[in-house]
């Protein structure tokens, strides 16, 4: 058997054995905990510093090559925008490297930049609320990243050139993780990721496609902290992912 086709057949039985063996909810001891304060510099190539971020193909081969902590490293170092300018920490993401779902913000606030981890402030603890009431956690099947992964001074939303600079780190992201379903919370993410600059007020609640991915437009928890008539909808899209997330599971793995 060659190589290739070897790793394959290791890659999809430790897949099924994912999957099959723990069902719906799987212990975190299965999974990398990929993200965290951001990785330590050293572990990156030194090659790779200062350099902006990358687009698709010319990342750094293959996307079998590719990985979370790569791209961790990667923005840790990357120069590609001004935003590396001004922050502390950057914020690649965190979760579980084969999570059922990817939840999808803006980028970090005040409290993300302090810690290099993505909704850890009032929102991220409104955010993990709203995941636990269907099921979901950062720690078991989720993972959570941002379009931005460096904090836009004053929580101002990402300029277009720094969304552009940074989006292919959030794209490899995507490509890696195969999520079975995305949650997209807030305009800015939504409008990137379906090219829209329809209100979220109108696309929240119903699935558009990202991809070949389900991707479920809804609001942004800071949202929520603001406006409190906001919450009904938004629990509303919750139970629209869960059943779809359910639907998925179902028919991926036969089972919920
Ligand atoms: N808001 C976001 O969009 N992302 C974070 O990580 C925190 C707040």
């Amino acid at each position: 058997m060659k190589a290739e086709d070897k790793n394959r057949l290791v890659q999809a039985l430790d897949l099924i054995e994912d999957y099959f063996g723990n069902g719906y909810k799987r212990p975190p001891a299965v999974y990398a905990f990929t993200g965290g304060p951001v990785r330590s510099e050293a572990a990156v190539p030194a090659e790779s510093a200062g350099s902006p971020a990358l687009s698709e193909g010319d990342s750094a081969g293959s996307p079998q090559e590719d990985s979370l902590d790569r791209i961790a490293g990667e923005i840790g170092l990357c120069t590609g925008c001004p935003l590396h300018a001004t922050r502390n920490k950057a914020v690649p993401g965190e979760g579980v490297s084969r999570p059922l779902a990817l939840v999808i913000g803006e980028g970090p606030g005040a409290d993300e930049d302090a810690s290099g981890r993505p909704f850890v402030g009032k929102a991220g603890k409104l955010l993990d609320k709203m995941l636990s009431s269907i099921g979901l956690s950062r720690e078991q099947n989720c993972f959570i990243a941002n379009v931005v992964k460096c904090r836009p001074p004053g929580n101002r939303d990402p300029l277009p050139g720094e969304t552009l600079a940074c989006s292919p780190f959030l794209t490899r992201q995507i490509v890696l993780l195969r999520p079975l379903a995305i949650l997209s919370v807030g305009r800015v993410s939504t409008g990137l990721l379906l090219n829209t600059g329809a209100g979220i007020g109108k696309l929240r609640g119903r699935f558009a496609d990202y991809q070949g991915t389900p991707l479920l437009p809804t609001y942004h928890p800071s949202a929520l902290l603001r406006d409190e008539s906001l919450k009904r909808p938004a629990w509303e899209d919750l139970k629209t992912f869960k059943a779809k997330l359910d639907e998925l599971s179902a028919s991926v793995f036969g089972e919920k």
